[in-house]
């Protein structure tokens, strides 16, 4: 007898896995956290465990998910490309030693232990030891082919070192991104309006998916392998013998890995593991356990999902409990307004935590996180704390649900979700949160960069009321900055002739500090070059602006935008009446139609390229306004490799100049090969 409740459970968990599956692999912004997601899934695994009645060959946990997305060829893994089964706890892995043992009537195995590295799976096809592709996993079969991304990893090689090199073979790893290019990039996302990523897994599975080589160009990836799909003759008996086999290739293999016999050595291969891989440059959310005997692991089998002979063991991430004091909720420089969990302090995986994340409305309906209560936070790949769940049985009696504010907090203003958006917003622009954030942004470092005009001072301006808007600064006067203390000649005069240098800024910093959404510093920068002035920028039509590398068709919609609202007209002509002149690029290379992408910058040409002939490419280049040198430095933006390419390259890649190739410089160009 099917019980309907279970398959009703069964049915919805299939669906919700589904839509996480969604955010999370093709878009790779998961709306939930991944101990969440996680126990959702164990959800559906023990219920079809416990009822095989109701299995299906498509459920989440029968199947890989799928990243494939629009906009990439796809192409089909020669030996399809599996996951791995989870376990959680020492019974659990035990478990599947006694199974393999079982199966295989041996009294011990010989294992390897690997960190399961927190990355985006990837397969390289090396052809003679040549480059060949680079290609997701996708579902399992075919995958996106992301070739030209993949060559930007300075850290991957396109050409393997050493002999021996297979007809062809298929290597399989992770693209991961260090935390520190995480952060960097955050950070530039931020002051540009634009969301963060969650943790730097998500960060790279979007670089490796991104269309733009520009932008790619402007994100580091690393990359580390320990697997082999398809080999076209016989290269290794036992899987252990691939670590050596890559490194001597020249390929980026794992910092560590353990070859133990039996159970108990894995386990404690494992607990040594745990206290180490903090410093590993990868998050690593746990370790695989392999069967090193490659024979062995055909007897073992798969099934359509997973290897038989091998099992990932997930650490637990570290959580804890603690008081939920109060939701506050912040509004950022567009308005979002983003709740935020103020907890009693709490030690949480060696740091003091005492606010974390609750993402937005939905989640804390979804959860049903009341002030009062006990939560639990958790910090796992995530840099930034996150309330993962609720302890119900500290929840106090007289608790209430909590009811997201429909108002600004700042301003009173009704809040606004967008169409699509999961955010309330407050629509207000004069709002004195956002106002607050818009003057802290335009005076900031990576903007104008106002000595004097730090958080504190600003929050006094606005309160004043002498600061509405960006040209207000350019306003203020040195007899009203004098009552706001004893002693602040030195540091008014000072502020004041900060002020007074910032009107002469470079143009790039004008432009980023008006905050336009999707405008970063990086973007900036090719917009002043294409523009020279904002003038020239604000009438910029939405076809010249798609026409720059690098500024997609949602960012040129929003800087048209921008322009077109009659308050930043008036912002505009405000600025230039008081004086604002900012400082227009150098002129780079002669001619009008210098490509934003090209001009500036320094290339080294390497190798035989397909097409064009060394001096064609050089010439190309230094039309569009860009230099081409003779040797790699520091200096250089991009190494254009062709084939053959030999110590430029490698120079390239210990520095980790950005590596492009002949379709990628034409692309920059502006040009096609068709
Ligand atoms: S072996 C057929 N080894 O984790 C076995 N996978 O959750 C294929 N992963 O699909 C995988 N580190 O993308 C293997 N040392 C490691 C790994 C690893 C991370 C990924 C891989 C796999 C996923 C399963």
């Amino acid at each position: 007898m099917i019980d309907p409740a279970i398959a009703d459970r069964i049915r919805q968990l299939r669906e919700e896995i589904r839509r996480h599956d969604e955010h999370y692999y093709r878009e790779a912004r998961p709306l939930i956290a991944d101990a969440d997601y996680d126990a959702l899934k164990r959800e559906l695994a023990e219920l079809e465990a416990a009822h095989p009645e109701l299995a299906s060959p498509d459920s989440p946990t029968a199947t890989v998910g799928d990243d494939r997305t629009p906009g990439f060829e796809t192409y089909r893994h020669r030996e399809p490309m599996q996951s791995l089964d989870n376990t959680y706890s020492e019974a659990e892995l035990r478990a599947f030693d006694a199974r393999l043992r079982k199966l295989l009537g041996a009294e011990v195995l010989d294992y390897v232990v690997e960190p399961k590295v927190d990355g985006v799976a990837v397969s390289l096809t090396y052809e003679r030891g040549r480059f060949v592709r680079a290609v997701t996993r996708g579902n399992g079969v075919e995958g996106d082919d992301i070739s030209a991304n993949a060559r930007l990893i300075p850290t991957l090689p396109m050409t393997l070192a050493g002999t021996g090199h297979p007809e062809v073979v298929e290597i399989r790893g992770e693209i991961f991104m260090t935390i520190e290019e995480f952060r960097r990039i955050n950070r530039e996302r931020e002051e540009a309006g634009l969301d963060g990523f969650a943790n730097p897994r998500n960060l790279a599975a979007g670089t490796v998916k991104l269309l733009d080589p520009r932008e790619a160009a402007r994100r580091r990836l690393d990359i580390v392998l320990y697997g082999l799909g398809f080999v076209s003759e016989p290269l290794i008996r036992r899987h252990h013998e691939l670590h050596e086999r890559l490194a001597a290739w020249g390929l980026p293999t794992l910092e560590r890995f353990w070859t133990v016999q039996g159970i108990d050595a894995a386990w404690a291969a494992i607990a040594e593991l745990d206290g180490m891989r903090d410093a590993f440059a990868y998050a690593t959310d746990g370790a695989v356990v392999k069967l090193d005997d490659l024979e062995l692991q055909r007897e073992a089998g798969s099934t359509a999902r997973a290897p038989r002979w091998a099992i990932a063991y997930k650490f637990a991430a570290e959580r804890a409990e603690t008081l939920l004091r109060d939701i506050t909720i912040q509004v950022g420089r567009t308005g979002v307004l983003t709740p935020v969990a103020e907890l009693a302090p709490v030690q949480l995986a060696g740091t003091t935590v005492s606010r974390a994340t609750l993402h937005n409305a939905d989640e804390i309906a979804r959860k049903d996180v009341r002030i009062g209560d006990t939560v639990i936070v958790e910090k796992a790949g995530e840099i930034i704390p996150a309330v993962v769940g609720v302890n119900l049985e500290k929840r106090p009696p007289q608790s209430v649900p909590y009811r997201f504010p429909t108002q600004c907090p700042e301003c009173g203003t009704e809040a606004i979700r967008l169409p699509g958006e999961v955010a309330w917003r407050c629509p207000n622009l004069g709002c004195p949160a956002q106002v607050r954030r818009r003057i802290e942004h335009f005076a900031s470092k990576a903007c104008l960069d106002i000595e004097g005009l730090g958080t504190a001072m600003v929050d006094t301006l606005v309160d004043k009321g002498w600061v509405r808007s960006i040209p207000d600064i350019f306003t203020l006067r040195r007899e009203d900055l004098l009552t706001l203390g004893r002693n602040v000649e030195k540091s008014t005069d000072n502020l004041l002739a900060a002020i007074e240098r910032a009107k002469r800024a470079e143009l790039w910093r004008f432009i980023h500090g008006l905050g336009i959404p999707g405008v970063g510093a990086a973007a900036a920068k090719d917009l002043a070059r294409r523009f020279g002035s904002l003038e020239a920028l604000a009438n910029a039509s939405v076809e010249e602006l798609e026409a720059i590398p690098g500024i997609g068709a949602k960012t040129a919609l929003g800087i048209r935008a921008f322009f077109n609202e009659p308050e930043n007209q008036i912002l505009l002509s405000r600025l230039q009446d008081l004086g604002v002149q900012p400082t227009p690029p150098p002129a780079a290379g002669e001619g009008e139609d210098n490509n934003g992408a090209v001009a500036g910058k320094t290339f080294v040409l390497t190798g035989t390229l397909p097409h064009l002939k060394r001096d064609e490419a050089r010439a190309k280049i230094e039309v569009a306004g860009g230099k081409v040198t003779g040797s790699v430095s520091r200096k250089t933006d991009y190494v254009v490799a062709g084939d053959e390419a030999g110590s430029k390259l490698t120079k390239a890649q210990q520095l980790g100049v950005p590596v492009i190739d002949e379709a990628q410089l034409l692309e920059m160009l502006g040009e096609s090969l068709a």
